[in-house]
């Protein structure tokens, strides 16, 4: 049976409330980067700033960015229908304070709340997440440590701060996050009770290197964004999420990431994994061949017109993962007989379906941000989808395995 689908749009921000915090912290124009974004994603966007906030960058430019009035004073009236200090509190899905300043922190810590931004986050029953940002000495320091701390007891989710260049000049540790990592947060806050809630998914992406020497190795041209897309996917909707990933693209937030350059170590980290996860996805190139032997010296040129390398076939270790619970989804990059070629792939690997993509197809592949695919199952129905984004085709795979994942 063949089925073709309609494109596929999750949007988990669409129509949810984000309290934006910004704080006195030199970083706080990044805030306005990070506001457009949650935007972007279909988020409403409701912006608290601290009177230092408003020195550092104008109400404006988040009023502007967010069509929303801006909260500064904890007696500006905001609604009919609550208490004003608490409105906020009680309709925000997730309340993102960044840049978090150390004296921000010390309040939360401690429950005051003579300021909107933390009467609010005292009152609201929302995820908090704090991205601190400040000099590296002030972070380090033991009473910022120490309300840290208190902070993730109390439930809150801290986000960095990261290390690198500090306003100072200095290096260190006191960097707010990339606006991509808190963007990730704020998605995996809100999709918490989403349909993969309580679910373990392992997302295996990249394409592995085989080392010839030291120097040199073969590989192929995935470059994993397929895979970090399907891993985000499964984060925004709930799942606990293992990515095992050869690529060098940056790192999914609110995801657990293991790095596995080679076959071996791919096989290494998923077979032991997967014993206890309920879903699969193996959307790595793993290499199908190795060279017979890696030099341990670089291997010099010999002056001679040609040289051969010599091959060995890889053995598949997908059949080896196995789980009590385990739901397995392949992938076949073809460029030929596509269907055909991966539906003989569904029994060997024990995969429950195979995510088969024409990779000759304009569109789709390797490197671009969208791909057309078909899921073929072992007996040969398939699902034929249109060109979608990446994160689209990880919903569309989500959805298909759904069902077919053991109930809680
Ligand atoms: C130029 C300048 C830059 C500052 N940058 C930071 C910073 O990055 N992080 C921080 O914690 N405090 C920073 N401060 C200090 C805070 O602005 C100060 O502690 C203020 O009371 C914070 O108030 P708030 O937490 O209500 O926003 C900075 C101060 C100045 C004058």
């Amino acid at each position: 049976m063949t089925s073709i689908m309609r494109p596929i749009s999750h949007t988990p921000l669409q129509g949810k409330n984000v309290v934006l915090g910004v704080t006195g912290s030199i970083a706080a124009y990044k805030a306005a980067d990070i506001a457009s974004k949650l935007v972007q994603a279909g988020a409403s966007v409701d912006v608290i700033m601290t009177t230092s906030a408003t020195t550092f960058v104008g109400t404006a430019t988040f009023e502007a960015l967010t069509h929303r009035p801006v909260t500064t004073g904890l007696w500006q009236a905001r609604s009919e229908l609550n208490m004003d200090h608490v409105a906020l509190a009680l309709q925000a899905d997730c309340i993102l304070i960044a840049p978090a300043t150390a004296n921000t922190i010390a309040k939360l810590a401690l429950g005051i709340a003579d300021d909107p931004l933390t009467a609010t986050v005292l009152a609201t029953e929302a995820p908090v997440i704090i991205a601190p940002a400040m000099d590296a000495d002030m972070f380090a320091s033991p009473s910022t440590q120490r309300n840290v701390n208190t902070l993730v007891e109390d439930g809150a989710i801290i986000a960095g701060p990261a290390n690198g260049r500090l306003a100072s000049g200095l290096l260190g540790k006191g960097r707010l996050v990339e606006t991509h990592v808190l963007e990730g947060l704020v998605r995996q806050a809100i999709g918490r009770h989403g349909d993969y809630s309580g679910r373990r998914v392992i997302v295996s992406a990249g394409g592995t290197r085989q080392p010839i020497d030291p120097v040199r190795f073969i590989s192929n041209r995935s470059t994993g964004k397929m895979g970090h897309r399907i891993a985000e996917a499964a984060r925004d909707r709930g799942a606990d999420v293992l990515l095992i990933t050869a690529s060098d693209l940056p790192y999914p937030s609110g995801v657990e990431v293991v790095k596995a350059m080679t076959v071996e170590e791919m096989r290494d980290t998923i077979v032991p994994s997967s014993s206890e996860a309920d879903l699969l996805i193996m959307a790595a190139a793993i290499s199908d061949f190795t060279p017979a032997q890696v030099s341990d010296q670089k291997i010099k040129k010999q002056g001679q017109p040609e040289t051969s390398l010599k091959l060995v076939e890889v053995e598949d270790f997908m059949p080896l993962a196995k789980g009590r619970k385990l739901v397995k989804v392949a992938f076949a990059a073809e460029t030929n007989n596509v269907e055909e070629n991966a539906k003989a792939k569904t029994t060997p690997k024990g995969a429950a379906f195979v995510v088969a993509n024409d990779i000759s197809e304009p569109g789709s592949g390797f490197g671009t941000d969208t791909n057309r695919v078909t899921f073929v199952d072992s007996q040969g129905n398939t699902q034929q989808h249109p060109l979608m984004t990446k994160l689209n085709v990880g919903h569309a795979i989500l959805d298909y395995a759904l069902p077919l994942l053991t109930k809680h």
